[in-house]
């Protein structure tokens, strides 16, 4: 496969811990060009990776017409007149999650995309085996009629921190929100690959709670976004997603990805990890429920690296990417439910 010629924009974290290694080691990637508006750091971050461009704007790296696609590796808040510029330029881009701060955002990228190939990395934690494995399972029919979707991922108050929280990581306006947009966007992808993109949510209720005022030191001062969600979803043909998240929290850390359904119920993580296992109770109508280990395996941290080799070949195959913009459209409507529910104190109706 001919190399895709990428252009990075945001040289913080997540370029440099994540999206620079992956591209400049892979064969289907050349990193023509990062671009900051720190363009101190751009060029720094230029240099540690041998990249030959670096620049102070992304407007100038969308003008480089050697490049053919970007991640966009910049905070939410200000993403999208970044994202619609990519586009006016000609770009394939991947988008950092969450995709957007609204529903409107995202209907004004779906209609600037044109032919170009656009993604959302929201899918990250779908690319490891045992999710591939848990959809396959699903895929078959082995549940049964689904009934219940569920993640429930509770991570609780560590040490105060020694280093200032970044501001855009619980603000409304600067991320679009807090824990549900940081972390609740990779479950809701994760649940809805696993479950084959098959839930059409229809009404939701929700509430949500800022970080509690004796831990307000894990967070930026300003913040103003949720530090912990609960929302209840119900799916067509009665299928409820049954969705809470929280960080910072006073409770124990608790996580549960669980796909439940007449036949047969699926339990599995969603990070990777060593001797992970997927568990299965399956029912038998003599002996009732049965657990098993439907699958057991190390998984590396390799899920940002096939992100990106499925957006190179979508790119080159002329396909739509893991989570396209009608995906990521279905995950923003949802996430705006979420929040007009909590404000609203009402269950909001989904088209
Ligand atoms: N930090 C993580 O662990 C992590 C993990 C996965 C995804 N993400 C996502 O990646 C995005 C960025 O996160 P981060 O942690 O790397 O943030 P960061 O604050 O470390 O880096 C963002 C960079 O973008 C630059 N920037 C801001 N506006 C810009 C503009 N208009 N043009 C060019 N550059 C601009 C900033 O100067 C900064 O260097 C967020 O959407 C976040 O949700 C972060």
């Amino acid at each position: 496969m001919e190399p895709v010629r990428l252009g990075i924009v945001g040289c913080g974290v997540i370029a440099t811990a994540a999206h620079l290694p992956d591209a400049t080691k892979s064969a289907s990637f050349k990193v023509e060009a990062v671009a900051d508006v720190d363009v101190a750091r751009a060029k720094s971050v230029a240099a540690q990776f041998s990249v030959p461009n670096a620049y102070g704007t992304a407007d100038e790296l969308f003008s480089n017409p050697g490049i053919e696609a970007v991640i966009l590796a910049l905070p939410t808040g200000v993403r999208t007149p970044v994202v619609l510029s990519a586009l006016r330029h000609g770009k394939h881009v991947l988008i950092e999650k969450p995709i957007a701060t609204s529903v409107p955002d995202v209907q004004q990228i779906m209609a600037a995309a044109g032919d170009r190939v656009v993604g959302c990395l929201s899918c990250r934690y779908t690319f490891t085996d045992s999710a591939q494995r848990a959809a396959d399972y699903i895929a078959a029919g082995n549940l049964g009629n689904l009934r219940v979707v569920r993640v429930r991922a509770m991570i609780s108050a560590k040490d105060a921190p020694t280093k200032p929280p970044p501001p855009w990581r619980q603000s409304m306006r600067q991320n679009g929100g807090g824990i549900l947009v940081n972390w609740g966007c990779y479950d809701l992808d994760f649940l809805m690959y696993m479950t084959g993109w098959k839930l059409r949510p229809r009404v939701v209720l929700a509430q949500w709670w800022p970080i509690a005022e004796k831990l307000k030191a894990r967070v930026a001062p300003g913040s103003d976004a949720d530090s912990h969600f609960l929302a209840t979803v119900r799916c067509d043909d009665g299928i409820v997603l049954s969705f809470e998240r929280a960080e910072f929290c006073a409770t124990v850390d608790d996580e549960q990805w669980v796909v439940i359904g007449t036949d047969a119920s699926l339990r599995v993580r969603m990070i990777p990890g060593k001797d992970k296992v997927i568990t299965v109770d399956e029912t038998d109508a003599a002996k009732g429920a049965v657990s098993r280990t439907l699958w057991t395996g190390d998984e590396e941290h390799a899920m940002n690296r096939r992100a990106l080799e499925d957006f190179a070949q979508a790119i080159r195959g002329n396909r739509a990417p893991r989570t396209d913009l009608s995906r990521a459209l279905t995950m923003q409507k949802l996430t705006d439910a979420i929040y007009g529910s909590a404000k609203s104190g009402r269950a909001v109706e989904l088209a």
